[in-house]
């Protein structure tokens, strides 16, 4: 190993990682922050005969690089890049200054001061961390010693008052960068769902950077108010902001212009009229356990999907561009999640526009599709279907899935439905799906399964919008298949379509 590194020159790297513990009611609480630091170490040429002997002093047989540089080894060094005490073993001066970050950020007139201190302050500093951080409320005792030679030094009023200004330092919490994140997460969505209202993002696919005035009068708004939406837009990276003007990133392109095959346009419409009023009643829909439409809307809503969205084909017309740009963007995923295709019809349950069906009539050229659902949807579901080879393997049929008899089919899809609905509608529904299933008959559920430990954010965030949007909840791959077997659903195969999504493909068994 030694004589390897003759001549030349090697790195020594430490890695480092600092696992901050705190309790809050009896809870333990980490937080890992990690680092390196590497140091460059050049030897010398180094003869056999001193090798060995540096070998027969014993001093290499415990140490990770074969040498001690502290001790004889340092004779073997010509130079070394960086930090020595790294190469001895700990990165002390990385380590002091990734603790001053975490315990000791910069105060907002240090900052402004600008003035450059040593990043690591006074040592007394780091004295009572273990004390704050394990909540206790006595201050750690001082050295003495180093105390009174202050004072003798004539400085026992400057070192109260240092020790009193450490003191505070020593008190501060970590800075909670994460949590000024979440306070201000709301603003950044408004800020996109705005730039989309406006239309920024059409105006400036496909074309040429245009500058921020300009941008303003296309779209009928204030250039100031413009320039900053803009510029809160580049920097989260939906635009390119240079010399020329913004431009739209790929992004934008494909998901925030309203006229793309995979526009979210539309969905991100729904969130800001809809979505975004009923989470402002999130209180009240904790509080009551109920969705929040009665305040949104300003009136009851006796049946959500046959009253308040569709009351208006203007409303109705969102509800759908919504579903329909969700809908693309996984059905790829859902039709080829499982081979269908010893399935010669299917029939997609609350289908809406029919983006599945397609998908399925894509993969599967010998199934037959229906798309199912209301009257309303089928009457503009046509708008939303291109014209293409598929075409003829689709149909529309109109009805409520809870009322109706369901088209005949040997596969029946229920693509984010059952979400929608309470545990007693849910066994309605599947109760006549499984009615309209010959044995062998498949089911395609596919859903936003709650991981059992309930500490996926997402999902989790998806189960609450469920409470302020539906009567529905998310459910644990678990809960529904306990709930297919209770209908008759069995040979479950379970496929994560990454994302969010997961499809459950399942088999209805003779009663
Ligand atoms: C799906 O199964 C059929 C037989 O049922 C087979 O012919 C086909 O190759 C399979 N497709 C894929 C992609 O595995």
């Amino acid at each position: 190993m030694l004589s390897r590194l003759s001549g030349r020159e090697h790195s020594v790297f430490t890695g480092v990682a600092i696992v901050h513990c705190s309790s809050k009611d009896h809870q333990l609480d980490t937080t890992v922050s990690e680092f390196y630091e590497e140091t460059k170490v050049k030897f010398s040429e180094l003869s056999e005969e001193l090798l060995w002997e540096y070998v027969h002093s014993g001093e290499p047989m415990d140490k990770a690089g074969g040498y001690g540089i502290q001790a004889l080894g340092g004779m073997l060094v010509e130079s070394i890049h960086g930090d020595f005490l790294n190469v001895v073993g700990f990165p002390l001066n990385h380590f002091c200054k990734q603790l001053v970050k975490l315990y000791y950020p910069p105060r907002p007139e240090d900052l402004r001061r600008s003035v450059k201190h040593d990043s690591i302050p006074a040592a007394d500093t780091f004295e009572d961390l273990s004390d704050v951080e394990g909540g206790g409320s006595e201050p750690a005792q001082r050295d003495a010693g180093s105390r009174d030679e202050k004072a003798e030094a004539g400085e026992a009023g400057q070192a109260a008052a240092e020790a009193e200004c450490h003191r505070t330092r020593e008190t501060l919490p970590p800075f909670p960068t994460r949590l000024l994140e979440l306070i201000e997460g709301f603003m950044l969505s408004k800020a996109l769902f705005t730039a989309c209202k406006l239309k920024v993002f059409d105006l400036l696919k496909d074309e040429a950077p245009q500058k921020a005035v300009d941008i303003a009068s296309k779209v009928d708004a204030s250039a100031c108010g413009t320039e900053r939406l803009l510029d809160i837009c580049a920097a989260m990276g939906l635009l390119e902001k240079t010399e020329q003007g913004y431009s739209n990133t790929e992004t934008a392109n494909v998901y925030l212009a309203s006229d793309g095959e995979y526009s979210l346009h539309g969905f991100i419409m729904h969130n800001n009229d809809l979505t975004w009023n009923l989470f402002t009643y999130l209180e009240f829909a904790i509080r009551e356990g109920t969705n929040q439409h009665h305040r949104a809307l300003g009136k009851k809503v006796e049946d959500l999907f046959q009253d308040a969205y569709y009351q208006s084909p203007e409303t109705r017309l969102r509800f759908m561009r919504a579903m329909h740009g969700m809908t693309k963007l996984t059905a790829c995923q859902v039709a080829t999640a499982f081979n269908l295709s010893h399935f010669s019809s299917a029939c997609d349950v609350g289908g809406c526009t029919g983006a599945l069906a397609r998908e399925l009539a894509r993969e599967y050229p010998r199934m037959q599709v229906t798309v199912f659902d209301l009257p309303d949807i089928i009457e503009l579901a046509a708008h939303f279907q291109p014209p293409g080879p598929q075409a003829g393997q689709i149909h529309f049929a109109a009805g409520d899935f809870f009322r109706d008899p369901l088209p005949s089919a040997e596969l029946y899809v229920l693509c984010r439905i059952l979400h929608d609905w309470p545990d007693d509608k849910v066994h309605k529904l599947l109760s006549r799906v499984a009615d309209s299933c010959k044995p062998g008959a498949g089911l395609l559920l596919v859903e936003t399964l709650l991981d059992e430990k309930r500490v996926a954010q997402h999902t989790l965030m998806q189960s609450l919008n469920m409470l302020v949007q539906t009567e529905g909840k998310e459910r644990s791959l678990g809960e529904y298949q306990r709930l297919l077997e209770l209908h008759g659903f069995h040979q479950m195969q379970v496929v994560h379509l990454g994302g969010v999504l997961d499809a459950i493909l399942a088999t209805k068994v003779a009663p």
